[in-house]
């Protein structure tokens, strides 16, 4: 095998870019599937460009390809940092980087011909779901060797969180993906859901989650240039979220017959989730207290603190929304697809581009190329975004009165008619942003200026 494949953190760079670059194939699907909500006969006779075809596309690509990958670039170099080794095997890792990107891969050309296994989350057919697998064990095996391998004592909370997510990933997937059906990755009616619905919560729950908060609490401390407010809240903040995020599910599906009781612990915990993400807010707030100058000065640092401003709104609006009386007018609606973008490009996604910009110049030893430009696509994406939350949320209410009053469809669809035209020129910024960011990312590795031996030393040690 070339010598390129152990090159140290060529796997995190790899993961790194190609998050970049999914970022903007999302993007696209994106705004192709806005465009045919509001024209529904733009591009027709193109059987696999077709709303029903790309939205999956779109969502799976944006999860496990843009934020997903990028973040698990990010934690690839944090990790032995951390731990002050080197990865244990960086063969290994690029094997996880081919068969993980593999698997996203078969979203734009399987999903696009009809290879779907058609439950939303959990869409990728049974071959990939075992390619995807694989992956994730093989991560398993470099962390844990990279843990056993460290030479620093104490494992600080990112670690943690990063092997986690692995771990947790490894049991949760199969379980909603029904992998032991491979012809069907179902079960047989309603109890279906739960089970859709058991990944469908834990794919943002405990993978992006926890890789998101690894990273925050990597680059937040550094970039203030203090330890972290508090290892034991954070080690609180990690309990809590696998103690109370695991179960919830069931909040997906309120407004089904699903046992009461399961409704009961779902709603609950759901608004006891305020406890361990009050404590991520907060630890790190009270870390980067006083230090504004360097934080907000820093682009990815601002980035980093953005996405934990959209986690504290996306977690106050999730208990709200997971309460059963007023989900009768937020559910099956765009209330809840304008959640899904905060939370998954405002936390998920900001949180990985932050991360990314602080972590790409201690793997390439080269400066970012043009911070005009991460402040450019910051600039476009939270236009974009804020204003997806403004429009979704609007066009979610009026859905939503209009169910329940007993209005049909056809008569409201007018009514969205500005909305959905307004997310869809929305949609051109997010493009342009992932595409601006894109750009960036190869610019900065291919004529970035290089860093001295004492600027790379310096910051490698502040970690
Ligand atoms: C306190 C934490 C949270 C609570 C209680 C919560 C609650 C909920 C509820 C009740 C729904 C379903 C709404 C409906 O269908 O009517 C939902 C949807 C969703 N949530 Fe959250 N949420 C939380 C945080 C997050 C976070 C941190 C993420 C991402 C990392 C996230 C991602 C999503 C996504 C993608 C959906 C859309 C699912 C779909 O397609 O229907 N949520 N959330
Ligand atoms: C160019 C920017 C984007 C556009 C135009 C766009 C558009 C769309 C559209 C049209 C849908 C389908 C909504 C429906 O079925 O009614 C959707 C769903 C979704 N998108 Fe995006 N999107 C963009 C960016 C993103 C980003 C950056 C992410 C995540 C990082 C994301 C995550 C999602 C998710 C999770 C859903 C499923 C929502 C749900 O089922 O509740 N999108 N998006």
């Amino acid at each position: 095998m070339p010598k390129f494949f152990d090159k140290p953190q060529s796997a995190s760079l790899a993961f790194m870019v190609a998050g970049a670059f999914w970022f903007v194939v999302g993007a696209l699907y994106g705004m192709i599937s806005a465009i045919h909500l509001v024209s529904p006969e733009f591009l027709p006779n193109v059987s696999w460009l077709v709303f029903g075809r790309e939205r999956p596309v779109h969502v799976n690509t944006m999860l496990y390809g843009f934020v997903g990958t990028m973040l698990i670039g990010c934690g690839l170099y944090y990790t032995p940092a951390l731990l002050r080794t080197r990865l244990w095997s960086e063969r290994l890792a690029w094997a996880s980087f081919f068969l993980w990107n593999i698997t996203i891969l078969s979203g734009p050309l399987g999903f696009s011909f009809g290879h779907t296994q058609g439950r939303e989350y959990n869409e990728y057919i049974w071959s990939a779901d075992m390619i995807l697998m694989v992956a994730v064990l093989l991560l398993i095996c470099n962390v844990v060797m990279t843990i056993a391998n460290r030479t620093e004592e104490q494992l600080y909370v990112s670690v943690w969180y990063f092997m986690a997510t692995f771990l947790w990933t490894a049991g949760n997937y199969p379980l909603g993906n029904v992998m032991w059906r491979p012809a069907t990755g179902a079960m047989p009616g309603l109890i279906d859901s739960l089970f859709l619905w058991f990944w469908g919560h834990n794919l943002p729950g405990l993978l992006i989650t926890p890789l998101a908060t690894g990273a925050a609490y990597f680059v937040i401390p550094r970039m203030a240039r203090t330890p972290l407010n508090s290892h034991t809240l954070s080690l609180l903040g990690f309990w809590l979220l696998i103690a109370l995020y695991s179960h919830i599910g069931g909040h997906h599906v309120l407004q089904s017959p699903i046992p009461n009781w399961l409704k009961a612990v779902s709603i609950v915990d759901s608004v006891a989730m305020v406890v361990p993400v009050s404590i991520v807010v907060l630890n790190l707030w009270l870390t980067a207290r006083q230090r504004g100058r360097l934080i907000w000065g820093d682009p990815a640092a601002r980035l980093i603190m953005a996405g934990i401003a959209w986690y504290l709104i996306t977690c106050i609006q999730g208990p709200v929304q997971s309460l059963p009386y007023l989900q009768r007018v937020t559910h099956f609606n765009n209330w809840t697809v304008g959640h899904a973008h905060i939370a998954m490009l405002g936390f998920g996604g900001y949180i990985a581009l932050g991360a990314m910009y602080h972590i790409l110049p201690l793997v390439t030893g080269r400066c970012i190329y043009s911070n005009r430009l991460v402040n450019l696509q910051f600039g476009l994406i939270t236009f974009g975004l804020t204003g997806f939350f403004i429009v979704l949320t609007i066009a979610g209410l009026i859905q939503g009165n209009a169910w329940n009053n007993g209005e049909t469809v056809y008569r409201v669809l007018p009514q969205l008619a500005p909305y959905f035209i307004s997310r869809a020129a929305l949609g051109v910024f997010i493009l342009t942003g992932a595409s601006v960011g894109f750009y960036n990312v190869v610019m900065s590795i291919r004529a970035g200026r290089e860093l001295s031996v004492g600027e790379l030393q310096r910051a490698e040690e502040a970690a």
